[in-house]
């Protein structure tokens, strides 16, 4: 029995994941198990809640800043995980990674101007682009044998137009799930450069990969160039409404005008709770990411194992990382509203493909960060669904 067999129970919570009013928008019923939001349902590690609620029985909320208490730790915390050494000077703190981006949006590019995205992408980047009045520009990666790669000819075309001026990597990728290769970031870091493109490298997922594969950050491969780090501690630790995001960056130009602008909008520092348990987490986490992963690799080879014997008509992508998992449903012929239907029919909170691409309708992204019985009876209720979909199909 693993401590992440058991969710925390919801009483009169407000959490989005659970949210009847979206629930019914999505899938037409909230009795569903929601596998949707990139949050998670665990318990936060012990060092985090024992960090909130010392502050809360202090009773006192007097101003306390500490955002160089946050790098510091944030920086010990690379060089252990990922082998990487980061300046505490160069980071800047900001509410959340999404505001980062928008902040970096319009630092770096005017209006009217294209910003890169490679679909299938995250879907509140296209909100983030379009919302400042930018264009997405979409280079689709290469969906190969059930695998992603980049689609370098096409950057190389994308890349040239002179209006495109910025691109969003994400590394690891949500919703494929890869966990992208140094010789892959490098082959990205020259093209760009060589256009003169700024990469804003979101690597929120840096921390959830899994055996065989290694993290490897922008700033490993092309410090100077590009926004090279924006994390938060939310995926890793699961403390999604409660963190902040940061950026770190090598470009001395860059980093002035991002510090500049933080600070002229009063961002740059978090409140106590985000910021003493963003310290306890960074500090006293590892063992609990250790087991987090453990615990996330086994109900990866759980859903392999059911697909292969149970669904082959469904392939997933391999998971490097993430706790998103990336379904090829095409190969059971269901379209893809049909495909939707499905998934409240059967009361799989899995979100639709199409939420990341126009052209991913057959596809679903499943957040696994649930209980490993949940998971598995979800996927049990949507193989029957599946199954008598496809028979009506056939019939
Ligand atoms: C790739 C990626 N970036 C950013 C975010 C959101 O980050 P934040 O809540 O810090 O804005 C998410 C959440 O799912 C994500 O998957």
């Amino acid at each position: 029995m693993s401590s992440f067999d058991t969710a925390p129970a919801k009483t009169g919570d407000t959490f989005v994941r659970h949210d009847p009013g979206y629930l019914n928008m999505i899938y037409g019923t909230e009795d569903v198990t929601p596998l949707w939001v990139a949050d998670m349902d665990f318990s936060v590690a012990q060092p985090i809640t024992d960090e909130l609620l010392r502050l809360a029985n202090r009773a006192q909320f007097s101003y306390e800043f500490n955002a160089k208490g946050i790098f510091a730790e944030i920086s010990a915390w690379y060089q252990r995980r990922h082998g990487l050494m980061l300046e505490i000077d160069k980071f800047e703190q900001v509410p959340g990674v999404l505001t980062a981006i928008a902040m970096l949006i319009r630092e770096l590019t005017e209006q009217g101007d294209g910003v890169l995205i490679q679909v299938p992408a995250y879907h509140q980047f296209g909100k983030v682009i379009s919302s400042a009045g930018r264009k997405q520009v979409k280079s689709p990666l290469c969906y190969r044998d059930g695998r992603y790669e980049m689609d370098f000819d096409d950057l190389e075309v994308k890349l040239t137009a002179p209006d495109v001026k910025a691109m969003i990597l994400c590394n690891p990728h949500n919703p494929v799930g890869r966990v992208w290769r140094r010789e892959e970031l490098e082959r990205l870091a020259e093209v760009a450069n060589r256009h003169g493109v700024t990469i804003i490298s979101d690597e929120i997922h840096a921390d959830i990969v899994y055996a065989g594969h290694r993290f490897t950050s922008l700033m490993a491969v092309n410090p100077d160039n590009h926004v090279s780090v924006i994390g938060s501690p939310a995926k890793t630790f699961g403390m999604h409404s409660i963190s902040n995001g940061y950026v770190y960056t090598q470009n001395e130009g860059l980093l002035k005008r991002f510090k500049s602008t933080a600070d002229s909008l009063y961002l740059t520092h978090g409140n106590a709770f985000t910021t003493f348990a963003t310290i306890a987490a960074y500090k006293q986490g590892d063992a609990w990411v250790d087991a987090l992963l453990v615990y996330l690799q086994g109900t990866v080879q759980w859903i392999e194992d059911f697909l292969n014997s149970e669904l082959p008509a469904i392939t997933m992508s391999p998971v490097e990382g993430t706790y998103q998992v990336w379904l090829d449903c095409s190969a059971t012929g269901l379209p893809g509203d049909v495909l939707k239907a499905t998934l409240g029919a059967s009361g799989f909170g899995a979100t639709p493909g199409s939420w990341f691409d126009d052209d991913a309708a057959q596809f679903i992204r499943v957040n696994i960060a649930a209980p490993r019985t949940d998971i598995e009876s979800a996927f049990r209720a949507f193989k029957t669904e599946i199954d008598r979909a496809t028979a009506v199909g056939i019939a």
